[in-house]
């Protein structure tokens, strides 16, 4: 009996996995029906304009999606588009796993209902390429529904530039007479929609983005409060830094300094302090805000340490985000021009890290080369690791907490020999992004999988599905994406690029933050979340920020 019972688990069937799937998420009011059945909205232009300082330029670059939609938002109506069957639409995922993917699947069969057909790409936008693709059955989502992962579909982080590319895509769309595609990726993979929306758009095929990232850092203030896998990353990072700070005044000896995934902005160390109020959290905006240099991060972080020892504390938590080192202004300069140089030379992949040092260091001046030998070793080499297609460096492999635990160690001994400074290092970030969906994740992706299709059925393309108020049921929008669009330097080129949304510092969260962080710092009052729960007191609450940003009365999401 134990043994079939244990064999039964296997293959995603635990307990918890079979329950799970089972679970309902609340729907917007807009997409519930007579019966309360599950129906497309219609939309309709609001008089708002999105706007960035380019956006001339932009409208430029894509005439006929930007001229269609005029960067006016659609909001969701209460009548319904007018009956669609036999559209052929693809759904793809693109960039890092985030929790609730599956659920904008689900969405999407759902709302595309058995008139038309939904199919799946295989590995992202890779797999468009090669023409990947399967068609999604009513038995496969009920078997993903409610489950963490990309595992259904997997996913990938090529960007789509190249003329060859696109002729790719486009034959891709042909061989399966697809009318539209799903895009579901953060800023980069959303901006690589728009694109492909304007090369399409003469063959019919409709693109629609879905916005995607356990950063954080695709928003639009009211318009997108929040990228789905934000809320179940940082819940499960603030239930493991809360379990370790627990672990501190227990075992009374260490010092943890934590880095937390979330590549450029600090969203995530943000939410996650507020969580749980470690000794210290750095937020990367405020470093580049203030001009900190390392030598003053270091100062400061070491001074918090002496003080807790002289009140007989000696551990503590550091909560330091991934992609601080590239917000340090001293880096700031030396990274981008690493870039800059690793952007122009051919045939990097190739060389063994040896001979790349050499050939590239050979081009940085003196000041950046200085700061680069300054580095230790291990922090130097990551430097020099290969960028993603969109330019991106790998900030998850550097390991910044540890450089500031060597720095920092050396700045106590120098402040106080006397005081004892064991430490820990953690890196948490894979662990985060594919748990199961919180039940905020659940319904908001849910919900953008209904937005998604309901937008494809109404003939929309360049957009990007939305959900916001969910303090007050939860509302369907659709962003037009070339309202998003400014023009950035990316690796020594000016490129079009949706703006990533990064901490501000006059934001109510930040605020907060700033104003109980001197507490936080002198005397243990963290606090621990808990595990997430699906069911229980806190299934239903939000992210703070979120909360807190978006100026909601209190922490219990309403849809
Ligand atoms: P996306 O921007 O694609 O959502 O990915 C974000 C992220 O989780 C970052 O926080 C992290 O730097 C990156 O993925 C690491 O990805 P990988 O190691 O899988 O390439």
């Amino acid at each position: 009996m134990l043994r079939s019972d244990l064999k039964n688990m296997e293959k995603g069937n635990s307990l918890f996995e079979v329950h799970v799937r089972k679970l309902t998420v609340p729907v917007c009011k807009s997409f519930l029906g007579k019966n309360g059945r599950i129906v497309p909205v219609a939309f309709a232009p609001e008089t708002r304009k999105l706007s960035t300082k380019d956006s001339a330029e932009v409208a430029a670059r894509f005439p006929k999606v930007a001229g269609l939609c005029r960067n006016r938002l659609l909001s969701a109506g209460k009548a319904q588009p007018k009956p669609v069957r036999g559209k052929r639409v693809a759904v793809l995922f693109s960039g890092g796993p985030a929790a609730g993917g599956h659920n904008v699947i689900a969405g999407l069969k759902r709302v595309l209902g058995s008139g038309n057909q939904l199919f799946g790409v295989k590995a992202g936008p890779k797999g468009l390429l090669e023409g990947n693709l399967f068609e999604v059955t009513d038995d496969a989502v009920r078997n993903i529904t409610n489950t963490g992962g990309f595992d259904f579909l997997g996913s990938d982080r090529t960007k789509i530039k190249t003329p060859e590319q696109f002729e790719a895509v486009k034959k891709t769309c042909k061989d399966y007479r697809l009318d539209a595609l799903v895009v579901v990726g953060g800023d980069d993979s959303n901006t690589n929609a728009v694109f492909i929306a304007e090369y399409l758009f003469d063959e019919g095929v409709q693109v629609i983005g879905v916005p995607k990232t356990i950063d954080g850092d695709l928003q639009a203030g009211k318009l997108l409060p929040i990228s789905f896998g934000f809320d179940t990353a940082t819940k499960i990072y603030a239930e493991m830094v809360g379990n370790i700070l627990q672990d501190t005044p227990s075992s009374r000896k260490y010092w943890h300094f934590i880095k937390l995934m979330g590549r450029a902005a600090s969203h995530v160390a943000l939410e996650v302090a507020l969580q749980t109020r470690p000794a210290v959290a750095l937020i990367s905006e405020e470093v580049a805000e203030k001009k900190s240099s390392l030598r003053e991060i270091v100062d400061e972080i070491a001074s918090v340490v002496v003080a807790r020892a002289q009140r007989k504390i000696n551990h503590g938590v550091v909560v330091v985000p991934e992609g601080l080192i590239e917000f340090i202004p001293e880096m700031t300069g030396m990274i981008g021009a690493l870039n800059d140089i690793m952007g122009r030379q051919e045939g990097l992949a190739a060389l063994a890290l040896a001979q790349r040092r050499e050939l590239i260091t050979a081009h940085l001046d003196e000041t950046n080369l200085s700061l680069y030998n300054s580095l230790p070793g291990f922090i130097q080499d990551m430097l020099l690791l290969d960028r993603d297609s969109h330019g991106n460096l790998p900030v998850s492999q550097i390991p910044t907490e540890k450089l500031l635990i060597e720095m920092v160690a050396r700045r106590v001994k120098e402040l106080d020999p006397k005081v004892k400074f064991s430490t820990n290092n953690h890196f948490f970030g894979y662990e985060g992004r594919c748990g199961a969906p919180s039940l905020f994740d659940a319904a908001f992706t849910f919900n953008l999988g209904l937005t998604a299709g309901s937008l494809i059925l109404d003939g929309r393309t360049a957009y990007m599905a939305s959900v916001t108020d969910f303090h007050k049921g939860g509302r369907a929008l659709a962003i037009p994406l070339t309202g998003l669009l400014n023009i950035e330097r990316r690796q020594g080129k000016e490129e079009i690029v949706i703006e990533k949304a990064l901490v501000r510092t006059n934001s109510p969260a930040f605020r907060y933050f700033a104003g109980r962080r001197r507490a936080w710092a002198e005397a243990d009052c963290f606090s621990s979340p808990g595990p997430r729960q699906f069911w229980g007191p806190t299934s239903k609450q939000m992210p703070v920020l979120v909360a807190l940003n978006q100026g909601y009365s209190n922490l219990k999401f309403n849809m």
